[in-house]
């Protein structure tokens, strides 16, 4: 069974970045890019009403740290603290050294290798010290640069699921992409 430990938080850092642990003064600019139901489009969750959604998402965020049940990173750019974006594993599946990765980026920072970045470096977390054997992503099949993002980093699609999911009123498709451990 895989164990994983988020204590103390792992900080990771790139070439532009600084991936931290989430408090509650990045809620404002989390609250802007969860209420916008175009960048929201392809995520598949209700959008953020208030600022306080967005304290709750951080609450769920850290609960999920505490029990070593899931890990998300605030994305920063060096010398500068505030949050543009987020990334992490959110849903762990202990039994089999699984995770679903997910992802999100401010639009003013979009097309600019950012997010790229980050995900090279969490599989590079996932697969190290995290010790995971496979990753998953579930996209959807109209989401151009996720899927971009994901077959560049060498994930594969496995399944095609129809119409699998209800969101703002109309049944969606899910491709499923997977990355396993070179080990
Ligand atoms: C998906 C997302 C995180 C990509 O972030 P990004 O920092 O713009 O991506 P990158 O700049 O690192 O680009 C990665 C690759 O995707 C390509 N790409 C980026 N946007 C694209 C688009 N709209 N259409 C097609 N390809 C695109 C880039 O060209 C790059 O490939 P390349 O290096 O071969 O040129 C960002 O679009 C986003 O936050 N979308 C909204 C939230 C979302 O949908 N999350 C995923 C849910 S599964």
């Amino acid at each position: 069974m895989l164990n994983p430990n988020f204590d103390p938080f792992p900080i990771l850092t790139t070439e532009r970045l600084i991936l931290r642990r989430f408090t509650f003064a990045d809620a404002p600019r989390l609250f802007e890019l969860r209420k916008d139901p175009v960048i929201m489009q392809y995520i598949g969750r209700p959008l953020a009403k208030t600022l306080d959604d967005a304290i709750d998402l951080i609450k769920v965020i850290n609960d999920l740290l505490s029990g070593n049940n899931g890990i998300t990173w605030c994305i920063t750019l060096k010398n500068e603290q505030e949050f543009i974006g987020s990334i992490g594993f959110w849903r762990i599946e202990k039994e089999n050294y699984r995770a679903e990765i997910g992802y999100l980026l401010n639009p003013a920072y979009q097309g600019m290798g950012i997010m790229q970045e980050a995900v090279e470096t969490i599989i590079n977390y996932g697969f190290g010290p995290m010790n995971l054997h496979s990753i998953q992503a579930n996209v959807s099949p109209g989401n151009a640069a996720s899927i971009k993002l994901l077959q560049k980093n060498n994930f594969t699609q496995e399944a095609y699921f129809k119409e699998n999911c209800f969101y703002n009123g109309a049944f969606r498709d899910t491709i499923v992409y997977t990355l396993l451990t070179k080990n």
